[in-house]
């Protein structure tokens, strides 16, 4: 089971929970999105270029109308944001979310995505009742895919021109999580 805290924060692993977005992770997301080790894998548009536009980023992504979660992994000490995660593409029709997710380097190495995207999977078949995750990675991104499949997602196949990236199409790696493998990751009672 999900465990919810208060204030609608999720527990993640000891010291890490998520939780909304407020204005006040202006700072620590724009530190996280102009990271060089994260930068290059982040489409140009979404990366702030200031602490205004991390604020209005923030205020247009994450708390106005938003219809699907995305959500800030923070040190549950000092309610610093180290990371991301979330859904940034839905079908509800058909029961389909993409998932996202970016870390700072400084946290990387302790399993926290991993964890992380735990939560997010529980979230999306149990609160969502969705029947299918997606992820997409540049290839290069070998850190990315390992996750996903240490998490069980399977490679689908290679998408060609999906991204405009750093001025061309880049192909990216697919892949995805379904019903089934949330029964094998959480057992059969679900
Ligand atoms: C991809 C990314 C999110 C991975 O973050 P991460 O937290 O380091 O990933 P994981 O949670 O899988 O942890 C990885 C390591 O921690 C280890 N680990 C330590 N404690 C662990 C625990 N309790 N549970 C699971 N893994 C643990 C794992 O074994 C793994 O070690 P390895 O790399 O030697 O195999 C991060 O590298 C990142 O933000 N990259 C840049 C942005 C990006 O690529 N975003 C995604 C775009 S598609």
């Amino acid at each position: 089971m999900l465990k919810l805290k208060e204030n609608k924060r999720l527990f993640v692993m000891p010291n890490i929970e998520m939780r909304p977005f407020t204005l006040n992770d202006a700072v620590a997301y724009y530190e996280l999105y102009n990271h060089s080790s994260v930068k290059k894998y982040i489409p140009e548009d979404m990366i702030p270029k200031d602490l205004k536009a991390s604020s209005e980023q923030i205020s247009s992504l994450f708390l106005q109308n938003r219809a699907i979660p995305y959500w800030a992994i923070v040190d549950a000490q000092t309610d610093q944001l180290v990371g991301t995660c979330g859904f940034v593409g839905s079908d509800f029709y058909h029961k389909r979310l993409e998932i996202a997710y970016d870390l700072h380097p400084n946290f990387w190495g302790r399993g926290i995505m991993f964890n992380s995207l735990k939560v997010c999977i529980k979230y999306a078949f149990e609160r969502m009742s969705m029947q299918r995750l997606e992820a997409v990675t540049l290839r290069e991104n070998v850190e990315s895919a390992k996750v996903l499949l240490r998490l069980g997602f399977v490679h689908e196949g290679t998408l060609r021109n999906f991204k405009f990236f750093r001025g061309k199409m880049r192909n990216v790696e697919s892949f995805s999580f379904v019903f089934e493998d949330y029964k094998k990751m959480f057992g059969k009672n679900v």
